[in-house]
């Protein structure tokens, strides 16, 4: 991470409010700032406003309160070509086969045909669907599917990737899988991340920082810089202790966002 990145983060986002008009604010005064090329992850419990958080990143929800926000250095917008977006079901267009899908958000940005269809074979090589490029969602299992939008994601070489849950709905061992897949796919790429989570294991083993938001109205609690060196293997992360320290000081910490709003 160099100076020049954490002068201009990628994400800048300082003493944001925001409300969609009920009795209680949705997010209370979050401060979070996130360097060019790290991973970061929110957690914290439902309800808390995480989607909403990178739904502003986003431009996809306005900002109306106070406090500011920047995204790449610019005011957020919807269509950002320096944003991508990947949520929790795939999203995939049914009639489109594993390429077309892979190419479709570069065809939204005007990309041209042979370009991008190189660009989404390539990245389908990259996640290992080589031999499925012509199947559609519908021939492909579900982690299949989630690689596909992976390789959609990367494709569009975004300084910014949000992604909200993006592993949530997978069963335990192809999470694990795709989880071993984003950690090689972000030391290949080394672009900025900001992925939200309610697995705090997983949040441990991707990210540089995992912030920690407390139930409504969210506000961020703790943030734990995760110093595990990098390349990561999920395999060899379940034998380290230290992994094991920092899941239950997130866990404590998540504790203390309960704790405190119970009160
Ligand atoms: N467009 C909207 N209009 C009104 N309220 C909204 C809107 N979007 C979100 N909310 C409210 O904002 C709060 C935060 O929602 P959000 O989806 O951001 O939570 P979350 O932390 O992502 O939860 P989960 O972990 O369940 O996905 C919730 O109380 C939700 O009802
Ligand atoms: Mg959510």
């Amino acid at each position: 991470m160099s100076d020049t990145s954490v002068n201009n983060p990628a994400v800048a986002v300082d003493g944001l409010h925001l409300s969609f008009g009920g009795p209680e604010p949705v997010l209370s005064d979050v401060s979070l700032h996130v360097a060019e090329g790290e991973f970061v992850s929110l957690v914290g419990p439902s309800g808390c406003g995480k989607t909403t958080l990178l739904n502003l990143c986003a431009g996809l929800v306005p900002h109306t309160g106070k406090g500011t926000i920047r995204v790449v250095g610019e005011a957020p917008s919807e269509g950002n070509a320096k944003v991508a977006y990947m949520l929790a079901r795939d999203s995939l267009l049914p009639w489109r086969t594993a390429l077309e899908n892979a190419a479709f958000g570069l065809e939204v940005r005007g990309v041209s045909a042979s370009e991008r269809l190189a660009r989404a074979k390539a990245m389908l090589a990259e996640v290992g669907l080589a031999a499925y490029e012509n199947n559609l969602p519908k021939a492909l299992s579900h982690g299949m599917r989630q690689r596909t939008a992976l390789a959609r994601t990367f494709a569009m070489d975004a300084s910014l990737l949000l992604m909200d849950e993006p592993f949530g709905a997978l069963d335990a061992q192809t999470k694990l899988q795709l989880e071993d897949l984003l950690l090689r796919l972000c030391d290949q790429h080394r672009q900025t991340v900001l992925f939200v989570t309610h697995d705090l294991a997983e949040a441990v083993a991707l990210s540089d920082r995992v912030v920690v938001m407390s139930s409504r109205p969210g506000q961020i609690v703790a943030d734990v810089p995760i110093d595990l060196p990098r390349p990561r293997s999920i395999r060899e992360l379940q034998k380290d202790p230290h992994f094991h320290e920092l899941y239950t000081q997130l866990w404590t910490h998540l504790e203390s966002g309960w704790v405190r709003h119970e009160g």
